[in-house]
């Protein structure tokens, strides 16, 4: 299973014209890799995850996630999927000021409709994953930036999504945060079997990607390591 994104273009409303903010981009990312996406601001990045979350529809071109185009789905259907196969980390963590780390998590899943006792279990687990099991009844005043991300990595991790979308989880963070952030996500997309795909401007985060994407003028290009070869994707399915 995996992320499909086959012939892209999207434009927004520009005065009288359309910006094209994605030019035909194609984009595949096996289940258990890393696709990191590089690209200067204003070149399509963000974008490109807003419709790869299907929270944007593409002028042209379709999103296929395990397998299933999500062309043709309702609003409904799509809300549908995203609760279910899709996890999004936004640059900033919107936690809700007032829940406990646990509680951010387990609200996702009362959203899904599960039993709250397994949902409570599953936060847990979670944010012992992320190194936050001794910080799940502290509350966002109370936990530090990259502690905050963290909680906003296992929040998306919550509903067991397929796709996982990470727009710029790390600049808000050091070096050294950033850096353990990465390593974490790089972990869950092996462990959880992710089609993960990193928004990121820091180029020594490349090291753990398996796939190199670098997006300019709304154009996609791979440049580095190529897809995963099936070996490697092999062992890790
Ligand atoms: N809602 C919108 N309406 C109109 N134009 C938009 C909208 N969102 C983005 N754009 C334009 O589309 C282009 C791509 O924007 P996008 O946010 O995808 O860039 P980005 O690569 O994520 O940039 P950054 O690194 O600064 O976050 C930009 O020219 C931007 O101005
Ligand atoms: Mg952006």
């Amino acid at each position: 299973m995996s992320l499909d994104l086959t012939g892209i273009t999207l434009t927004y409303p520009d005065g009288d014209t359309r910006l094209t903010a994605l030019d035909a981009v194609s984009l595949h990312v096996p289940k258990g890799s890393v696709t990191a996406v590089l690209g200067p601001s204003g070149s399509g990045k963000s974008s490109l995850l807003a419709v790869a979350a299907t929270l944007i529809t593409p002028d042209a071109g379709t999103v296929t996630i395990d397998g299933r185009s999500t062309a043709g789905l309702t609003r409904g259907e799509l809300a549908e999927l995203r609760r279910r196969k899709i996890g999004i980390v936004f640059q900033q963590p919107n936690l809700l000021p007032s829940l406990t780390a646990a509680e951010q998590l387990q609200v996702m899943a009362r959203i899904d409709g599960r039993a709250s006792r397994t949902a409570r279990t599953w936060a847990m687990e979670l944010l012992d994953a992320v190194g936050l099991a001794d910080q799940a009844a502290r509350r966002p005043h109370q936990l530090s930036g990259g502690q905050r991300q963290r909680v906003n990595i296992a929040r998306a991790l919550m509903n067991d999504p397929t796709v996982l979308l990470v727009d710029e989880p790390t600049s808000a963070l050091d070096h050294e945060r950033g850096a353990a952030v990465i390593e974490l996500l790089t972990r869950l997309t092996h462990q959880r079997a992710t089609a993960t795909v990193l928004v990121t401007h820091d180029r020594t985060h490349l090291a753990s990607a398996d796939q190199i994407a670098e997006v300019y003028d709304g154009r996609l290009r791979l440049t580095g390591q190529g897809i995963l070869d099936e070996e490697a994707q092999r062992t890790r399915s």
